[in-house]
């Protein structure tokens, strides 16, 4: 198995036994789908154990990582998620359950920080709701991959601030940058939000020690968070990332996909915004999102 550490055949059916005893205990598992998964799962973590040779100290200080993360975890930090994130687990089942489909819009991570319940905000109005950041104005459609619009889509959008932090992060309590709108009856949609700035996945925990000792940074690249969902039609989660970002390349949990950067333009104070609105001498940006749904099932 391990071209480092080459074992006898004795030595190697002893581990394969193992592996076949352990996957046959499963066998009178009622559950088929339950079955698979545990057998699968057995086959894989054992021969990742086998492939690297794992030692009896890294066992431990596995299990001391998982303890931690299981310490750390309540109802508002997920470890485990987190965990799942940065090893890109996250985004392979994104990948798995959200299969290419002609050109609708690619779906990226959810995140910890959605909420349910954020405030409706009519069209063109401000989702930041006081949060610092740079306002920017935000465009786009709703539409079927045949090109039809899709009205009344319900569009939810959060994102951090500027000093990177999301409000479930605040300490007063109070909701900012976040929000849902509908999209109108040309399938059309705009609001005010932030220009996204980059911020940390939460890294005072055991996933932060981890990414530490590995060299690798926990920040993400600057994005706003969509999920839109329609009757009829498969419910998208994705985000917008800003061209020229240069964490595009390197961001910690693997959700950049090139077709979800889009431009921020940037615009100076003295010019005009897009629905006359008075930023108070605030430079703005702009963008545009056009967004398709699949339909539901593919
Ligand atoms: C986020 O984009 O909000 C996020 C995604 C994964 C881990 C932490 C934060
Ligand atoms: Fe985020």
């Amino acid at each position: 198995m391990s071209e480092q550490h080459p074992v006898s055949t004795e030595q190697a059916q002893r581990e394969l036994d193992l592996i076949e005893l352990v996957v046959a205990s499963f066998d009178g598992a009622p559950d088929e789908r339950l079955r698979t998964v545990l057998q699968s799962l057995v086959r894989h973590l054992h021969a990742f154990v086998r492939e690297v040779r794992l030692g009896e100290a890294e066992w431990n200080t596995a299990i001391e990582f998982l303890t931690a993360a299981g310490r750390i975890t309540d109802e508002r930090r997920q470890e485990f998620i987190l965990l799942s994130d940065v090893l890109g687990v996250s985004m392979q089942v994104v990948a798995v359950n959200n299969e290419a489909y002609a050109n609708a819009t690619e779906a990226t991570v959810f995140g910890p920080f959605f909420v349910d319940d954020a405030p409706e905000i009519r069209q063109g109005e401000d989702m930041a709701f006081g949060a610092v950041g740079e306002p920017c104005w935000v465009e786009g459609s709703v539409r079927d991959t045949a090109g039809d619009p899709i009205p009344g889509a319900r569009i939810e959008v959060w994102e951090a601030d500027e000093d990177g932090f999301y409000d479930v992060q605040y300490t007063d309590g109070r909701t900012a940058a976040r929000a849902h709108l509908f999209s109108d009856e040309n399938g059309d949609y705009r609001f005010w939000g932030l220009t996204p700035t980059p911020y940390p996945i939460p890294h005072d925990g055991p996933v932060g020690q981890m990414l530490e000792r590995v060299n690798r940074s926990p920040m993400r690249a600057s994005h706003l968070h969509f999920m839109v969902s329609a009757p009829g039609f498969r419910t998208l989660v994705t985000h917008i990332f800003v061209r020229g970002d240069e964490l595009l390349e390197r961001d910690s949990v693997f959700g950049v996909k090139e077709s979800l950067v889009v431009d921020f333009v940037k615009h100076g104070a003295d010019e005009p915004t897009p629905d006359g609105r008075d930023l108070e001498s605030r430079a703005w940006s702009n963008t545009r999102f056009d967004i398709v749904l699949a339909p539901a099932g593919v």
